[in-house]
């Protein structure tokens, strides 16, 4: 059951994501938020601990043999209006496993609650999409969920959920689980980065413009990210309040091996690269982390020395001397400022890996930061000796 410990209401969430005005009713596919971001794990029962110590995340539902569902466990956790799904194989034929095997620790599912499944699906299947799960109802005792399932790219998929007449904790199925109360390090998901193949960036952004009706919110080409070793494209959409945002990259031909590539090539395909996890307190959050053991990206002191980076970020809320110290970016556009760090990989592979971002009114993604933290991804690949 949601409760007041996973409540952030419309302001708190405009303020930390940076919503807009919009009306659905003229809207082809209206899109509510992410309902959940579903992860396939080779340890699906350690890596739900992992979240819940190191990112501060409550359990709040599980399913797997013990409930009736004997291929696989599924732990669903909660950090505000953040949902993960930790899903992992059980039996030795479970499809999990084979999809763990081509792509390792990743996103199989970025979920979107919507108020319409049947009408979602008609506008997508009109717009040439492929539609791998027909709208069909789900029931148990706390009610009746409406779901459907469309492809994305690589072999990652978007549940559409209607939950309007579900009061369980996740999904029919699914068993509540209470665990302690813990500090929440995020408030929300603000977006999620898919990678995808030389030439498909394009194809991919028109893909959510028909099929999803989201529109563009910004493009990343040419020197705003290349470094002088690798470079890539991006642009990004959005759906009409800007609540989801999916940020969609591709390798640009550059000296060395771009950092997308090299995701491609190890996790087998397109997928999902980053989720941005939002917080109002992005020292804390940090600090929080790092004790727990996870590992950021490191950013020369050069970075902060540099006088054009405090001309040209002003007052922020957390002195420069503090943002150093934790290694902290910052950028500013003509909305307002951010905050932001970035996590190493966090699993076996060099794929999937974490943003926090601390908004201050601005929209954007700190398109200023490109070049240092693409230098320090390179660094990181170089050790992995895939620069
Ligand atoms: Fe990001």
């Amino acid at each position: 059951m949601t409760n007041a410990l996973d409540d952030v209401d419309y302001d708190q969430l405009r303020q930390l994501v940076g919503l807009v005005e919009h009306d659905e009713t003229a809207d082809p596919f209206p899109v509510k938020s992410l309902d959940a971001v579903v992860f396939i794990a080779g340890n699906a029962t350690q890596t739900a601990w992992y979240y819940q110590h190191a990112f501060g995340m409550r359990l709040v539902a599980y399913a797997g043999p013990e409930t009736g569902q004997p291929d696989h466990k599924a732990f669903v956790l909660k950090s505000g209006s953040a949902r993960f799904v930790i899903t992992g194989g059980v039996r030795p034929d479970s499809p999990l496993l084979d999809h763990h095997r081509r792509h390792g620790d990743g996103v199989v599912d970025l979920a979107l609650e919507v108020s319409d499944v049947d009408k979602c699906v008609a506008h997508a299947r009109a717009q040439g999409a492929t539609i791998l799960e027909e709208p069909h109802d789900v029931s148990d005792e706390h009610g009746t969920v409406r779901r459907a399932a469309i492809a994305t790219y690589g072999e990652t998929r978007h549940s559409l959920v209607d939950r309007s007449r579900y009061t369980g904790p996740y999904l029919p199925g699914f068993q509540a689980r209470e665990t302690p109360r813990r500090k929440r390090l995020f408030q929300a998901v603000d977006h999620c980065v898919g990678n995808v193949e030389l030439g498909r960036m394009d194809y991919w952004v028109d893909w959510y413009h028909r099929v999803m009706g989201f529109t563009n919110m910004a493009e990343f080409v040419g020197d705003d990210i290349a470094t002088e070793y690798s470079a890539l494209m991006s642009k990004v959409v959005a759906n009409g309040n800007h609540r989801v945002k999916f940020p969609l990259n591709e390798p640009a031909i550059a000296k060395k091996k771009s950092q997308i590539d090299e995701y491609l090539e190890f996790y087998g395909g397109a997928g999902c690269q980053h989720i941005a996890l939002a917080t109002n307190d992005i020292v804390g959050t940090v600090t929080a982390m790092r004790a727990a053991g996870v590992e950021f990206l490191d950013t020369p002191d050069s970075y902060y020395d540099d006088p054009e980076l405090r001309a040209r970020i002003g007052e922020v809320r957390v002195p420069i001397e503090t943002l150093k110290e934790h290694r902290i970016l910052v950028d500013r556009d003509e909305d307002g400022y951010l905050l932001q760090i970035f996590t190493k990989p966090v699993g076996d592979r060099p794929t999937v890996f974490y943003e926090l971002i601390e908004r201050h009114g601005s929209l954007g993604f700190g398109k200023g930061n490109f070049k240092a933290l693409f230098e320090a991804i390179e660094r990181e690949q170089e050790r992995r000796g895939n620069l």
